[in-house]
């Protein structure tokens, strides 16, 4: 998922180049915007940490876009092209370092395993019920 900052900031386009031209095949893609409801429902996982609030008030600022993307070994490969979720721990070069404002504007979402992609995917695209 592309985030609010990085969205309203003008970075679609050059994220979406990087991403492909990394090897990652997008197989669905969605321009949309999260309520405070489903932004909180798709960070479930962190609801008792204390940047929960902020990160549903951030994450329901504006709109994003949701994609399902396809390649061998992709949660590895998609969460070393995005980098450390601060962007100043980010390595060079990669989409965090490169367009990410702080820990919480940090530009983009990866899923973290296998089993989330399809949670996610499920989230965004109904026929990835399947996967
Ligand atoms: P995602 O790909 O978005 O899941 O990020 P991540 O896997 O690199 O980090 P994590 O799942 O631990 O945290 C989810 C999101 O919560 C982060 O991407 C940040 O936007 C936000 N976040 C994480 N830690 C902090 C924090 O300490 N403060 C604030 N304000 N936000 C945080
Ligand atoms: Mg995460």
């Amino acid at each position: 998922m592309i985030k609010p900052d990085a969205v309203s900031n003008g970075h679609t386009g050059k994220i979406i180049d990087k991403i492909i031209s990394s090897g990652f095949k997008i197989v669905a893609m969605k321009y949309t915007r999260l309520s405070e409801e489903t932004a909180g429902r798709f960070y479930d996982i962190h609801r008792q940490r204390p940047f929960f609030k902020d990160l549903v008030d951030f994450m329901s600022s504006g709109p994003i876009v949701a994609a399902v993307l396809e390649k061998d070994n992709a949660i590895e490969d998609f969460r070393k092209l995005i980098g450390a979720t601060d962007p100043q721990k980010a390595e060079p070069g990669t989409i965090r370092n490169l367009f990410a404002k702080s820990i919480e504007a940090n530009a983009i979402h990866g899923s973290d395993s296998n089993e989330n992609a399809i949670i996610e995917a499920n989230f965004f695209f109904n026929q990835f019920e399947r996967f």
